[in-house]
């Protein structure tokens, strides 16, 4: 069968690497592009017919601290002479131990023992056995549209797209209530008000948390949902469900695969709302590009027994010598600063997009997780899927990678070492992109 490329056919040696992989590679992933990547360094990304992009996904909000960087590259070279791994669950060392006392050192000090693992799914797997252990309890409440992994303990929480959980249940005792989506607000007719949207959120979380009849262990909640399509909840929903979680004894598993590590400005996206977690998962960025995953709670609450949970690649001594460069680089080129700064900057201009094209819904966002939702039109509000695809495709040719989220959106979450003239390009690209796509 022949290869449906995706946009514009590739070059020579990109069309032979697709070819390849069409035979041998799981038909599951939903490639974006027909992208073959060779090298990448900072904010760019080369493929291997030698052309050059402007990188506005970042791996998938991985890395933050810029392709190729080198001193993640320094400290994985050293620690690869003394030892890759050990098998933390049975032998100790002192890189793992070391690492999480330096990544507690960015986190509310109440979350002081820590549990590694080596992917987004994996931490967030663990929060939610974590809390079933500690509170002796069935059921957990997630949102729609959320994406918290594709295990099946977090593919039971997973609610972004019908495909992702097609044929895959039954799932675990999981209940869902809607993600606070202020611009497609479905209890409100005519004028949007905040207020009222906020409060029929809330008692719908109620409603949801009551169905479990005293039997709910944690509410899972992502501080912006990612996948679903970068939506901002309001503050007062994240308050209030933090109200509703100590109402009724609840602990609030924050996951912050995507919107930690400063790509919201601040070191956890739940910061932004004042909120304290109970647990938190942490992956993507925090490995600078090694598979890493890290999930805090106080000790209280991870409670568990020897045995009751662990792994073997936990505590890997590249992904250590890995994640502790990253939060040194994060640290000392203030990266959360940098995110505010150029995330700004790409707001107030996207701003004005919106105000120029009709196609141009919603802009919302923090720092640089910064989300654009495409419409039909404004007034119909219409979810704009092919004027999405174009948009996409047209800024690919002209050298700029996104990625789609959710419906309609597209998502803007490059490396936080982006300067403003980068910052500028891109978004200069995106704008001619949306043009040629009304
Ligand atoms: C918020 C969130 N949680 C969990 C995950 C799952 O991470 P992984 O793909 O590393 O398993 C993702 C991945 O995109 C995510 O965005």
């Amino acid at each position: 069968m022949a290869i449906k490329f995706v946009c514009s056919k590739p070059g020579k040696k990109s069309v032979k690497i697709i070819r390849r992989d069409d035979r041998v590679m799981s038909p599951s992933f939903t490639r974006e592009y027909s992208f073959v990547f060779k090298r990448a360094r900072g904010c760019y990304i080369w493929d291997v017919d030698g052309r050059r992009h402007l990188d506005f996904a970042a791996g998938i909000a991985v890395m933050g601290i810029g392709h190729s960087n080198p001193a993640v590259g320094r400290a994985v070279k050293d620690q690869l002479k003394m030892g890759t791994h050990v098998g933390f669950s049975d032998f100790y060392a002192e890189l793992p131990v070391e690492f999480v006392e330096y990544a507690m050192k960015f986190l509310p000090k109440h979350l002081d023992t820590a549990f590694l693992s080596n992917s987004g799914t994996e931490s967030v797997e663990a929060a939610y056995k974590m809390a079933r252990w500690h509170t002796k309890k069935k059921w957990a409440v997630a949102f729609k549209p959320s994406f918290h992994g594709r295990t099946m303990g977090s593919l039971s929480m997973t609610n972004s797209r019908p495909v992702q959980r097609d044929r895959f249940g039954p799932f675990l005792p999981v209940k869902h209530s809607p993600y606070p989506y202020c611009y497609r607000c479905p209890f409100e007719k005519g004028d949007h008000e905040h207020h009222k949207c906020t409060n029929n959120y809330l008692s719908e979380l109620r409603k949801t948390m009551l169905e479990c009849r005293g039997d709910l262990a944690a509410i899972f909640f992502e501080p912006i949902s990612g996948e679903g399509g970068y939506i901002v909840p309001p503050k007062d929903f994240v308050r209030g469900m933090r109200e509703l979680c100590d109402e009724h004894g609840v602990l609030l598993c924050d996951d912050e695969v995507q919107s930690g590590c400063y790509r919201t400005g601040k070191f956890l996206a739940i910061e932004n709302f004042g909120v304290k977690p109970d647990v938190v998962s942490l992956s993507k960025a925090i490995g600078g590009g090694v598979p890493l995953g890290l999930t805090v709670a106080n000790r209280k609450t991870m409670d568990w027994v020897p045995g009751s949970h662990a792994n073997t690649f936990g505590g890997n001594l590249l992904a250590c010598a890995a994640g502790m460069a990253t939060l040194k680089f994060m640290k000392e080129k203030r990266l959360g600063e940098n995110a505010q700064k150029i995330g700004g900057y790409i707001m107030k201009r996207l701003e004005r997009t919106k105000r120029d094209y009709d196609i141009v819904g919603d802009v919302r966002g923090m720092g640089l997780m910064i989300g654009l939702e495409i419409v039909s039109d404004k007034a119909s509000k219409r979810h704009g899927e092919s004027e999405r695809s174009n948009i996409l495709c047209k800024a690919s040719e002209k050298g700029l990678l996104l990625l789609p989220a959710g419906r309609s959106a597209i998502r803007i979450c490059p490396p936080l070492v982006i300067n403003k003239s980068q910052a500028k390009t891109g978004i200069d690209i995106l704008e001619d992109a949306i043009s040629e796509s009304c």
